[in-house]
Formats: C-alpha cells, structure tokens, sequence
C-alpha cells in the first residue's frame, strides 16, 4: 500500500522521483507529495488525490536539485487532504520526512519528548519528524538523532529523511513496511517501496530488513543496524527492463499482463529446465525433504491459485495438502501435525496476513516455502526456502500472469516432490506447460470474443453468478473475483452442485451464470446445474473444453492436461473481466478501495 522514492544523483530530482511514484501508483494512494532540494531551498509540493494533482500543482515550475524524497500516502491517521500529505518538516524547518506505515506510540512518544511543539497534520509521521529535530538540537549529529528516534518507535514504517543542513545524504529505514534501496556505478542511490520505481535508473538491488537504516550519499550507501553496526548485504541484480513496467502500445497494464501469459509460461520453462530436459529447481530446495503434509497459505487470488496447487500436488506427489486464507489461519489455533511444509504464495512477497501466518509457523518450528514473484520481498526472505514465479512485475492491482505463474511453478514442485519419492512419473510436465502456453497464446487473442460476451451477458446488469466443479470450481472463483473487483458487478462463483441449496433463489429472469465445463467426468453434473439455473430464467454463458462442448457454447477452450485446465480457462475469465470493467468506464488498472500489496492486517 502507498510508497516512497528517495534519489540522490546526477538527474533532476524531481523527474526521478516522480515517475518513480507513478510507478508505486499501482500500490494504492489518496495523494501524493515531494521534496526536492538544492543550494538555496526546500521544495515541498504535496496534493490531495493523483500524482496528476501533483504535477498540475507543480505545474511548470522549473525545480532544479538532484536530492528528493517522494510519498504517496494511504491515509491512516487524518484525512486524506493537503495538510497531511507528506512530506512533513520539522518544527525549526530543517528536517524533511516521508513515512509509509503506522507510528502506534506517536502520542506517547510526542508527550514524552515535543510536547510544546504544535502539531500541523493530523499524521503519527509528523511527530517522527518533530523528534529527529529535538534530539538534533540536543546536539546528536543527524545519523545518531534519526537512530535515537529509530530505536523510540513501535509500528510499521518505511522512512526517507532529508537534512536541509546537510543535503548530500539521504536517510532511510524500514520496519514491517517494504523498503528497498537500489544502487549504481555512476554516482546514483536510491530507495523506494519496490524495484519498480527504480528500474529507470538500475536493476541492482540490496534488501533491508526489519530495523535496519540506511544512510547513502550519489557515491556510497551503507547499512546499519539500529546499534549503529555496519551490515554487509550482498547486491543482486533483477532481470526486469523498463519495458515491463511500462505499459507500452496498451491501454492498461492488466491486458498486457493477459496477454504476457504464453511468454510467463515459457520463461517458467526455461527457469527451471536444464539443457537435459530435466527439472532443475534442486538448489533452490537444497535439503528439504518430504514432507508429510503441505499447508498453503495466502489470500485473493493467490489462495485461488493454491486450490489449483492442493489438486496438482496431491494427484501428482500424493501428499495430503491444505488450503488455507491466512487472515483466518491465522486466528485459528489450527492442530499442526509434525513434518509438515508450510508453502506461502504471494506476488508481491509482501502480504500482512500471510507474513503474519509466517512468523507463526516459524517461530512453531514448521518449514515453509514461499512461492512469489518478488525477489528479496519479505515473505521471501523470511521463509526456509523459496521459488520464483519469473512473471516480470505485475502492475495492474488485479493479479492475472501471477495467478497463471503460480499454479505453473507448484506443478513444477509437485514433479519435484514425486520424483524426491520414486514415485512413478506419468506426466511431462514441460511439454505439458508447452501446450499451455500454445493454447494460451489462441485464447489471448480472442478478444473480440470476450467483448462480445460482455455485451451480450454483462452490459447493465449488477450481478451475476460463475459455476463450476472441482478443478472448474477453482477457477471459477478467481473469475468472479476478477470481475467484481474492477468492473464493480456482484459476481459471486459457486460450486455447481452447491447452488441449488440456496443461492438459486437469486437467480431471475436475465441474470447471467458463467459455467466452465473442463472435466468429462462431471461436465454432465455441470451441464445439468447450468440447465437449472437457465430454467429459472438464467442467461447462461458456457465456457467449454473441446470435446465437451455443444451447440451454442460461448467459448471452446483447447485441449490441455486435466490437472492444468485452470491455466487455459481462467484466460476468458480475466478477459471478460477486462473488457467488462472498461465497458463500464471503471479504472481497470487501479479499480477503488483496493491496492496492489497489501502491507496491513
Ligand atoms: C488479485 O486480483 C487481488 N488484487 C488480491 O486478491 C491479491 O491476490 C491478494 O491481495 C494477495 O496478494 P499477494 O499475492 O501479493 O500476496
Ligand atoms: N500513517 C501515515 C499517515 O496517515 C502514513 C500513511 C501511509 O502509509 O501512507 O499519514
């Protein structure tokens, strides 16, 4: 949620900072802010609402300075309006400050230290700053004043400190809230909420953990810990262009991360294969042995995708496996059996609930596995041992090559595990992925079929039902989530047979019920619930595998693995998703009340 940029370099400041905040727009945001300094002065510019608000506030203000620091915030503590956008300033004016997160002693700690300084937000971030400049003038050289306050704070933050006395170096630290910094070879630092609001200035990353700070000028950047000791932290390098988190010749970032799939599903492939044809993902799971049990744990879309994990890892490794949202596992005082494999999945690595289900199982001895598409995100780092989906950056708060990504990378975890048993191999499973990406490639461009289908089942309607059974269940689901969450239509997904105990009493003349038929052995039972709601007036659109399909079906998917449907039928769900939300005018990319990570409980 929300984000930070701080750069010091060669460039202008403020253009780094703010496309560097454009990039973070993904995240989730109600206003923006910036500061930008040089020999003579401070530069704040904050705004209520889009960076576009921001820049028009700017306007064509020329803002010469190659140090800045840039927020966007997601308001917890005040309204969303100007006064309390970041940055904040000190009370004496030399301290400028961003902060991502929640201060939860702010009040004790201003009655405490400032508690004649008058407060000008309603923010918990302003008092951080207001102590930085009163233990500054108890005579703390600025590094020592921001490690006193560091060490005086409970919550969650990501922070970015400038000292208008001292303007070549910038200060920063993270607790429970994502924070990054990026470095070059050319005079350039950087810190920022995620890799993609640097990547128009590096691909070279360090990570910084939970209490760590650091302090960088354009030629050096240095770790700490909160006592002050030096940390040596490895820099690696994410494959990732600028291309990928542009959006290129599309209109949003959600269509060209659909159409991204056959190219997720082959840079799987050629991740983990090795010049044999064989698995190679060993050394990512050196020494783990098998486990009794698995237990997935996530939220949305990515627990979706887990559903789809349980049935490829107990058909294929024939281990009994679990599917948990970790919001609720993680209040359930569940009985854990021993030797058991906690597996996290999560695109941006950074989920509260899941992390909060991490530390858990951690601290209970479990192991666990985190499955994410985000290099040294935290659920990444804190977990035993861990797999990347190789996806490239999803930008588009809803989650679609992610979601194909994740299910590909447990199918290859699920051979791993049947091979770490002697268990006979009946599936190949890259040539299986082939096929996927194939069928993936003719499903992406159909889209004059999805649009179609929108017009014909979704234009003016507020609700509307997706039907399936087992693995189509699965599916169905993360359909219905797809569509509700940017096109704003009630769209519920139920288990086939499960609807007649009930919710059929919403169905009315006209009401549309999606129904994905995949499996021969039950696309009768399917057919049938289909028939039932259609006489009660439903207006039925089926997606159908071929084979299985009849006159007057939607939309026939190719022929794919059975354990794999999931991979080819979700395609018209995101896409009629897709178009549905633009038919309606919604802002597909960044649909309301949601954000991209979502770092609180
Ligand atoms: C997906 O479209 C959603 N925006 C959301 O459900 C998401 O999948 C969920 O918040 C989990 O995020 P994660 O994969 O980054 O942990
Ligand atoms: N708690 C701070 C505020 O309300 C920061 C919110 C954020 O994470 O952007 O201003």
């Amino acid at each position: 949620m929300c984000g930070i940029v701080g750069y010091m370099g060669a460039k202008n400041a403020k253009d780094v900072v703010l496309s560097g905040l454009k990039r973070l727009e993904y995240r989730g945001y109600d206003s923006a802010g910036i500061c930008v300094v040089n020999d003579e002065d401070v530069n704040i510019y904050k705004e209520k609402g889009k960076i576009k608000a921001l820049e028009s506030l700017i306007g064509d203000v020329e803002i010469e300075g190659t140090v800045g620091i840039g927020h966007t915030r997601w308001a917890t503590h005040g309204a969303p309006t100007q006064t309390n956008a970041h940055p904040h300033q000190s009370y004496s004016g030399r301290f400028t400050l961003v902060h991502n997160g929640i201060i939860e002693n702010y009040q004790e700690l201003k009655d405490q230290y400032v508690p004649k300084v008058e407060r000008l937000s309603e923010t918990d971030t302003e008092i951080i700053v207001h102590l930085i400049d009163a233990f500054s003038q108890k005579g703390y050289e600025t590094e020592d004043a921001f490690r006193q306050v560091l060490n005086l704070l409970d919550g969650s933050y990501a922070i970015a400190l400038i000292d208008r006395e001292d303007t070549s170096k910038i200060y920063a630290a993270k607790n429970k809230s994502p924070l990054l910094a990026g470095i070059t070879e050319n005079g350039e630092n950087m810190v920022a909420s995620d890799a993609t609001a640097m990547i128009h200035v590096t691909n070279e990353f360090k990570e910084l953990r939970d209490l760590e700070y650091v302090v960088f000028d354009r030629d050096t950047l240095t770790i700490k810990n909160y006592d002050g000791e030096i940390i040596d932290r490895e820099t690696y390098t994410v494959d990732w262009d600028i291309s990928s988190v542009e959006t290129g010749q599309y209109d949003h970032f959600m269509l060209k991360e659909i159409d991204e799939q056959p190219t997720v599903m082959r840079n799987i492939i050629s991740q983990y294969q090795d010049e044999d044809g064989q698995l190679n993902i060993g050394k990512e799971l050196d020494g783990l042995s098998v486990p009794r049990r698995v237990h997935i744990v996530a939220c949305g879309t990515s627990y979706h995708a887990g559903l789809v994990g349980k049935s490829i890892i107990e058909n294929i490794a024939r281990i009994p496996t679990e599917v948990h949202i970790a919001s609720e596992y993680m209040y359930a005082n569940p009985i854990i059996e021993d030797d058991v494999l906690f597996i996290f999945i999560s695109q941006s690595g950074e989920t509260a609930d899941s992390r909060g289900v991490l530390n858990q199982v951690k601290e209970q001895g479990h192991r666990t596995l985190t499955i994410t598409n985000v290099q040294g995100s935290t659920l990444y780092r804190e977990a035993d041992y861990k797999l990347l989906t190789h996806a490239g950056p999803e930008i588009a708060v809803a989650s679609t090559k992610a979601y194909t990504a994740q299910i590909a990378v447990m199918a290859l975890f699920a051979i791993y595990l049947e091979a770490e048993q002697n268990l006979e191999n009946n599936i190949d499973m890259f040539h299986e992925l082939r096929t996927i990406s194939t069928a993936m490639e003719q499903l992406k461009d159909m889209k004059d079929k999805a649009k179609d289908i929108v017009d014909e089942y979704l234009t003016g309607v507020r609700s509307c039902f997706f039907i399936g059974r087992q693995a189509d269940y699965n599916v169905v689901i993360e359909g219905a989530l797809k569509l509700k969450e940017i096109s704003y239509i009630q769209a519920e997904g139920y288990a086939g047979g499960e609807l007649k105990h009930g919710t059929i009493a919403l169905i009315e003349d006209g009401t549309p019920v999606f129904t994905v038929i995949t499996d021969p052995q039950i696309a009768k039972n399917t057919r049938s619930n289909a028939q039932e709601v259609e006489a009660r007036g439903a207006n039925t659109c089926t997606i159908v595998a071929k084979g299985l399909d009849r006159e007057g079906d939607a939309w026939v998917l190719p022929d794919v693995h059975p354990l794999l449907t999931p991979l080819v039928s979700v395609i018209p769900l995101q896409l009629i998703s897709y178009y549905a939300a633009l038919q309606r005018g919604c802002d597909v990319d960044k649909p309301r009340n949601l954000a991209k990570s979502v770092t609180v409980e």
